[in-house]
């Protein structure tokens, strides 16, 4: 794969999970990185690690924001070429508690920060009569959850419904759109959450990989990232609506490999 003529705007890329392996990948195949995020110092630090990246700081919830990163990002780097969606958050709440406030913060993020940012790349690429390429990140919770997970399984049934619709009307365009719907992924973040409802949270990993996984193998975020960058390349020109699943095969489980062993 080779991206060296591609500019592709990732957002929430300054973080440690998804978004910065969807970084190392494109940096393995040459592309030019904007690294979008809510926050200038994690942006800083993040622009540091990749040879070829320039960042734009916008909070996703807010269009002018948003309005104004397309604005900067026209006159200093041109026309966008990719966009990977992948900034958002997480909510572990049981349905009844959670607030007005918590349902609106969560889809601020996870999908009217994906619509509002497909608006203005797709805007830019038909003012200057180019094709390009998004991937949406959605998640296993689309295809199957937990408790306490189900607005944010809901935000991300949502992504996966725009991806299959924005698909067909953006065809005429060549402009192509998909999504990766990653697993447990290994990073820090992750170890914390797990803490709410493990004593041990390597363990409780470690017996994630073994039981809930058909391959036995951490997912590391670059795992994500190079399914992006499949999905951002001509090799994946045929192409469109479609999810791919980064999960180790979970989702392709019907039981557990304790319950199958069960005597
Ligand atoms: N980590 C996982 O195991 C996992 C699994 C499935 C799906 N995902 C999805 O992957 C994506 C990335 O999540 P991650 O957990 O890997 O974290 P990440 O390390 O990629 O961090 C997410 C980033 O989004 C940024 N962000 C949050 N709100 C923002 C806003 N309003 N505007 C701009 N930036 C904002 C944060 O500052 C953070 O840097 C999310 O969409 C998440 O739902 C993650």
């Amino acid at each position: 794969m080779n991206l060296s003529q591609s500019t592709i705007l990732v957002t929430g890329a300054a973080g440690v999970g998804v978004g910065f392996g969807v970084c190392q990948a494109l940096e393995e195949v040459g592309a030019r990185i904007i690294i979008n995020d809510i926050d200038q110092n994690k942006i800083d630090k993040a622009v540091d690690q990749f040879t070829n990246a320039i960042g734009f700081k916008a909070d996703l919830r807010q269009k002018e924001e948003v309005e104004k990163m397309f604005d900067q990002i026209a006159t200093k780097v041109g026309v966008i070429d990719g966009l990977v969606n992948n900034a958002g958050v997480g909510l572990t709440k049981a349905v009844h508690e959670i607030t007005e406030e918590e349902y609106d913060s969560l889809y601020d993020v996870n999908m009217k920060g994906v619509w509002r940012v497909t608006k203005y790349f797709v805007q830019q690429l038909l003012d200057n009569k180019r094709t390009g390429n998004i991937v949406n990140v959605s998640s296993v919770h689309a295809f199957a959850s937990q408790p306490n997970y189900s607005t944010y399984a809901s935000s991300k049934n949502a992504v996966e419904g725009f991806t299959r619709a924005l698909a067909y009307e953006l065809g005429q365009h060549n402009i192509r759109c998909n999504a990766i719907a990653p697993g447990m992924v290994h990073a820090e973040q992750n170890l914390d959450l797990i803490k709410q409802w493990a004593t041990d949270p390597q363990q409780w990993v470690e017996d994630f990989i073994q039981d809930q996984q058909v391959l036995h193998k951490l997912i590391e975020p670059i795992d994500c990232g190079r399914a992006a960058a499949f999905l951002l390349s001509e090799n994946s020109r045929a192409i469109t609506g479609q999810t791919i699943y980064v999960d180790a095969g979970t989702t392709s489980m019907l039981f557990n490999k304790a319950f199958v062993t069960k005597k």
